[in-house]
């Protein structure tokens, strides 16, 4: 029974911060990263922000937990990123819009399947965490209704057109997540570093990687902290880069 026989290093995590997991996800990271390239090539700037909803506050680094649908940051001119977060809300936000999806959008559907798929797996860690730890209570957590709206899956496209030798590889700075539990399930190439000797990580096929964020510090009152991380793209100076990650979320 799923939870039960325990198949997820709970003790792995405890000790390091994350856990390596068995993940299956087919073909969906591949058709999501084109299906989302085709968004931005297909669409003008004005028309992408129609995909775009905040409906919450935002912090002082311009994010909110409850970002949904399309968003684009830029950090510089060679350091521009277009992001995607899908979230449950999605298709009655875009409906309310009344913005046409359906069969002019088939990534979105991919998006639910791999959404509902990483929060199935990340459903199965807590489940483990619970049994092996008792006391978080990790998956009443995450099934919180109020947590349920805020979980996200993301898909993030970094446009490398423009660079050169000469510009960092560095795209991500040394950070933490602020959400609780983050699932990386894909990307265009490895370039996730962790930890603070910045191991690179390099998924095993058919695996993804479980780390802690900022929520799980809080909650476990500084026990589990936080994991940082950086992202780099060495050798890579043309085309683009893509990730795709599930933010777990609680309610704090
Ligand atoms: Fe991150």
């Amino acid at each position: 029974m799923l939870g039960v026989e325990d198949r997820i290093d709970v003790a792995e995590f405890l000790s390091s911060g994350r856990v390596e997991v068995d993940f299956e996800a087919g073909d969906l990271p591949n058709r999501i990263a084109r299906g989302f390239e085709q968004f931005l090539k297909g669409k003008s700037l004005e028309d992408r922000m129609q995909w775009a909803f905040d409906l919450g506050v935002v912090d002082e680094h311009g994010n909110s937990d409850y970002d949904t649908g399309y968003a684009r940051k830029s950090g510089g001119p060679y350091d521009r990123k277009d992001i995607f977060h899908y979230k449950i809300i999605l298709d009655a936000l875009l409906k309310e819009r009344k913005i046409e999806t359906g069969r002019h959008e088939p990534w979105l559907r991919d998006l639910q399947e791999l959404f509902s798929l990483s929060f199935m797996k990340i459903l199965e860690f807590a489940r483990s965490f619970d049994a092996d730890s008792p006391g978080l209570d990790l998956s009443r957590r995450i099934l919180d209704p109020a947590a349920m709206a805020m979980h996200a899956l993301r898909a993030l496209h970094y446009d490398q057109r423009g660079r050169d030798e000469t510009d960092s590889a560095q795209i991500g700075k040394p950070h933490t997540d602020k959400n609780f539990l983050t699932l990386h399930v894909a990307e265009s190439a490895p370039g996730m570093r962790m930890g603070d000797n910045h191991e690179l990580y390099r998924a095993a096929p058919h695996t993804a990687l479980i780390f802690t964020g900022d929520k799980m510090g809080r909650l476990s009152e500084g026990k589990i902290p936080a994991l940082l991380h950086d992202v780099r793209s060495d050798g890579m100076t043309q085309g683009s880069r893509w990730s795709i990650v599930f933010f777990c979320h609680i309610a704090v």
